[in-house]
C-alpha cells in the first residue's frame, strides 16, 4: 500500500504540471484560459497562434504521463506503471496549483501510452491523423482515437493496462462533454482557427 500511495503521490504530481499555461506566460502570451476554449492543452496553445509552443505544450503534456508510467514500472513494476500512469493524467485534469481545474487529457493520455504499451501510439496516431484530416477537429479526432486505443489494446491481450485505458477513456469523453456538445451543434472550433 505504501508503494501505490507514493506512485500515486509522484504521478499526481509530475501529471499537475501545467505545461501550456506556464509556456504562454512565459512567452508573455498572457492566460491562454482567457481565450479560445478556455483549455491549458496544446489545442488551445495552438489558438494564441504560436505553433511551436503548441508542439512544446503537447511533448511535455505527453512526457509527464510518460516519465511517470515508465519511471514507476521499471523499478516497481507494470502495476506501479499504471498507478502513477493514471495518477499524472488525473493530476493534469484535476491540478490542485489550478483549483482542480486543468486539462482535457489527451496528450497525458497519449503519454500514459507511450509509458506502458508504446506500440499503441501508433494506433492513436493514425486514427488521430485520420480524422483531424478529414474533419480538422482537434477534440473529434481525439474522442475518436480514444474510443479505439482499450478496444486494441484489450484485443491485444493488454489486461490491466487496456481497463486502465477503458476508465481514463470514459474520464475523457467526461472531460470533453462541451466540446461534444459544440460538435454536435455545430460550432466547435477547428484545428487553428482563433476563437
Ligand atoms: O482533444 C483536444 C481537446 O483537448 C480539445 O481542446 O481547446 O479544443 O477544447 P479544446
Amino acid at each position: 500500500l505504501p508503494l501505490t500511495l507514493g506512485c500515486l503521490v509522484f504521478g499526481y504530481l509530475l501529471g499537475s504540471v501545467p505545461f501550456g499555461l506556464i509556456l504562454t506566460r512565459m512567452a508573455g502570451l498572457g492566460d491562454v484560459r482567457k481565450i479560445g476554449s478556455g483549455n491549458i492543452g496544446a489545442t488551445n496553445v495552438l489558438r494564441t497562434g504560436n505553433k511551436k509552443l503548441a508542439v512544446a505544450t503537447l511533448l511535455l503534456d505527453a512526457f509527464k504521463g510518460t516519465a511517470a508510467a515508465a519511471i514507476a514500472a521499471s523499478v516497481f513494476g507494470i502495476e506501479a506503471g499504471i498507478a502513477s500512469g493514471f495518477a499524472a493524467f488525473l493530476g493534469h485534469l484535476y491540478p490542485v496549483w489550478l483549483g482542480f481545474k486543468g486539462g482535457k487529457g489527451i496528450a497525458t493520455y497519449i503519454g500514459v501510452l507511450l509509458g506502458l504499451a508504446p506500440l499503441i501510439v501508433l494506433v492513436f496516431a493514425a486514427v488521430w491523423l485520420v480524422m483531424a484530416k478529414l474533419s480538422r477537429y482537434s477534440s473529434l479526432s481525439a474522442l475518436v482515437a480514444t474510443l479505439v486505443v482499450p478496444v486494441v489494446l484489450l484485443a491485444s491481450g493488454y489486461g490491466k493496462i487496456g481497463l486502465l485505458f477503458v476508465v481514463m477513456s470514459v474520464i475523457t469523453w467526461i472531460k470533453h462533454r462541451a466540446n461534444i456538445q459544440r460538435l454536435l451543434a455545430g460550432t466547435e472550433g477547428r484545428i487553428g482557427e482563433k476563437g
